[in-house]
């Protein structure tokens, strides 16, 4: 194992370690804003419980609930078996679940184990995950190959403009991205997944996106985890008072998937989902599905295949509820299931909406 080798496998596992320890690392920030929007409670709900069904699909497959575990890890030992654990609590729970940055396959060919969690989860949606600066070299090939032989259902390319410009070893070239995506969209043998980290995409960006061939736009706005704020702990006291600043950076969550009501069954919404209740409310917004990651990664780690299955079921087990008391006897109807948005929420929608269609035509 070369150098480099060593440094993206140490830095993976470095971020495994500060995200799964809430003792000791505060990595979360911002607001989702999704507590701006409440349902209608219904007295009469005018159906039966047992009725209710949660399932749904997800890249036209059949999930169990509209829930996945979103891109997280690969490449160190232990990312090797929080990703198997995952892997196995997707596969029982009937959610999709994604790989972490399969960057490092091409310096480290050896570990791919680590990834083929297509051989655990083989009933669900598996998607494997690259970064969208990897993709401005014209030469996609060998990344093509890699698809293929990890026999994933979908690819999903990771937007993270906020934590390469601070991370010391970050790529800060971003000029070409949209047009590398365009091009893994024409010959990617499985749908393409766009998603932020945690920074959010704007209604445009992904009107941008899908008219480029992107299959679903993951938001993945502010309000859980900040890359900033993660590669915080690895800087010096000088560059830690530049991260401070970008502590709530970003588009809320609830605010993107609201905004992108122009484009139904493209949007998934993550960042600072922590809940069943989150999960609802993003699905009464538009949203195809909702992700969840440090939740994943801190259940596994701290209390392993258990806790994570049991955070899977406790989301169910809310969104259920909901549903009875919304009247939505499937997710279909929940998506119609009236809203309650404060003036907050709706004032900061049109003003996103607006800002950024001015951003990218005016
Ligand atoms: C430990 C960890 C590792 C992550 N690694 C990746 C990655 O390799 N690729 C990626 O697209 N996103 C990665 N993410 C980002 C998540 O997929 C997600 O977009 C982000 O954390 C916001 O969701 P959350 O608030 O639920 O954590 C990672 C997140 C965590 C917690």
């Amino acid at each position: 194992m070369g150098r480099n080798d060593d440094a993206i496998a140490q830095r993976k596992a470095q971020h495994l370690d500060i995200c799964s320890d809430a003792e000791r690392y505060a990595v979360e920030g911002g607001s989702t804003l999704l507590d701006e929007v409440r349902f209608v409670h219904r007295a009469l709900p005018e159906l039966n419980e047992p009725d209710v069904d949660l399932g749904t699909s997800f890249l036209d497959m059949p999930v169990s609930m509209p829930v996945f575990i979103s891109s997280m890890t690969g490449g160190s030992a232990e990312g090797y078996r929080v990703n198997r654990l995952l892997a196995r609590v997707a596969q029982e729970s009937g959610i999709p679940v994604g790989t972490g940055s399969i960057r490092i396959l091409f310096r480290k060919p050896d570990v791919i184990d680590h990834f083929m969690l297509k051989r655990i989860a083989s009933g669900v949606p598996v998607f494997a995950n690259i970064g969208g600066v990897q993709l401005v070299d014209p030469a996609q090939d060998p990344l093509l190959e890699l698809i293929r032989r990890l026999e994933v259902d979908a690819v999903a390319v990771h937007l993270n403009p906020g934590q390469e410009v601070v991370q010391p070893e970050g790529d800060r070239a971003f000029r070409g991205v949209l047009d590398g995506i365009a091009r893994l969209c024409e010959r990617s043998p499985v749908p393409v997944i766009v998603k932020e980290t945690g920074f959010g995409i704007g209604p445009a960006e992904a009107a941008l996106l899908v008219d480029r061939g992107v299959r679903y736009v993951d938001v993945a706005g502010n309000g859980g985890t900040n890359w900033v704020t993660v590669e915080r702990y690895r800087m010096d006291p000088a560059e830690q008072e530049v991260a401070d600043e970008f502590a709530d950076w970003g588009i809320p969550t609830g605010v993107a998937v609201a905004a992108c009501d122009s484009l139904p069954g493209r949007i998934l919404a993550s960042g600072g989902i922590r809940s069943g209740m989150d999960v609802a409310r993003a699905i009464a917004l538009g949203a195809q599905a909702a992700g969840l990651a440090l939740p994943f990664a801190r259940a596994v780690v701290s209390g392993g295949y258990e806790s994570a299955r049991a955070l899977a079921e406790r989301i169910r087990s809310v969104l259920r509820t909901v549903m009875v008391l919304t009247g939505s006897p499937t997710i279909d109807a929940l998506r119609r299931a009236p809203l309650v948005r404060s003036a907050r929420f709706t004032e900061m929608t049109s003003a996103l909406r607006e800002a950024d269609a001015e951003r990218l035509h005016g």
